[in-house]
């Protein structure tokens, strides 16, 4: 993704000429930043989340990005679904790794949130890359790999199908808390941007994102580490910096401050109150 700085003297036409859905930003030397508006597994807040309808909802408030969860079923499915098992978000139990595809497809994913998202399934990856890209971006984040051997291939491999692992496609970043694996994305798709998660602060030392910054170009910290500071290191390293989770007003408010590039929230309206 490209940077969008927009200075001073062109403030108000840069206003008139963007589209609506885009948050700013306005840091120390008076820039106006575009902040990209991140919909944490989907419009996480008012649907069931990593579902089409969390998406669908996503795209409905003019997100930027969706954000989404990828493991892997018994059968070697990629599907999109956030915690280890499925007992918390669906009507069953059981861990990913241990269900087949087609036991994980029965599953109801929607009665958590809501009775009237009675019948979401769990996506798969495939069907999440085909329904959306083009239309929103993604990010994916690939969730503790080390439980799926041979993941980053098969990601890899379903990018390139659909040419996502092209650098004209800037909308599809790849991200995880696993940063072995995502330096191995970094060489397995190298034009695809790739973002390293983190709620550690021992990440946050100079040396820390120095290292990052040799195959990442995005730091993406919990909110709790972000710090004016640290957007600056960040940025001087040349990397974009996502924070997440945004659940409150007040928290986008303090991001938005802080001068990050993209904030990921379970409620899109809070970083951009017009939607
Ligand atoms: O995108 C950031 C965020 O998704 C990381 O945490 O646990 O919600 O996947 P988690
Ligand atoms: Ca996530």
């Amino acid at each position: 993704m490209t940077k969008k700085a927009l200075i001073g003297a062109g403030m108000a036409l840069a206003f008139m000429v963007q589209p609506i859905q885009q948050s700013y930003a306005t840091d120390s030397i008076g820039e106006i930043r575009q902040v990209d508006n991140v919909a944490h597994r989907g419009a996480a807040g008012y649907a069931p989340e990593n579902t089409m309808a969390a998406f669908d909802k996503a795209m409905e408030m003019k997100a930027d990005y969706i954000e989404i969860d990828v493991q892997r079923s018994k059968d070697g499915e990629l599907v999109v679904i956030h915690d280890h098992t499925v007992d918390r978000t669906t009507d069953g139990t059981g861990y990913i790794k241990d269900l087949t595809f087609d036991q994980i497809r029965e599953l109801d994913a929607g009665s958590f949130k809501g009775e009237e998202f009675k019948g979401e399934k769990v996506p798969t990856f495939e069907e999440v890359l085909d329904t959306y890209h083009g239309k929103i971006g993604i990010l994916i984040e690939l969730k503790s790999p080390e439980l799926y051997p041979g993941m980053e291939e098969q990601v890899a491999e379903e990018l390139k199908e659909r040419k996502l692992d092209q650098p004209q496609n800037e909308k599809t970043i790849l991200q995880s808390f696993n940063f072995e694996s995502m330096k191995k994305m970094d060489e397995l798709l190298p034009k695809v941007p790739i973002g390293v998660l983190t709620s550690s602060k021992l990440d946050t030392t100079p040396e820390a994102l120095k290292e990052f910054a040799q195959y990442a170009d995005y730091f993406n910290p919990s909110y709790s580490l972000v710090t004016e500071d640290l957007v600056d290191q960040v940025h001087a390293e040349g990397m974009q910096i996502s924070s997440w989770t945004v659940r409150s007003p007040e928290t986008a408010e303090f991001l938005l401050k802080m001068n990050v590039d993209a904030i990921i929230s379970d409620y899109p309206d809070y970083v951009d109150p017009r939607h």
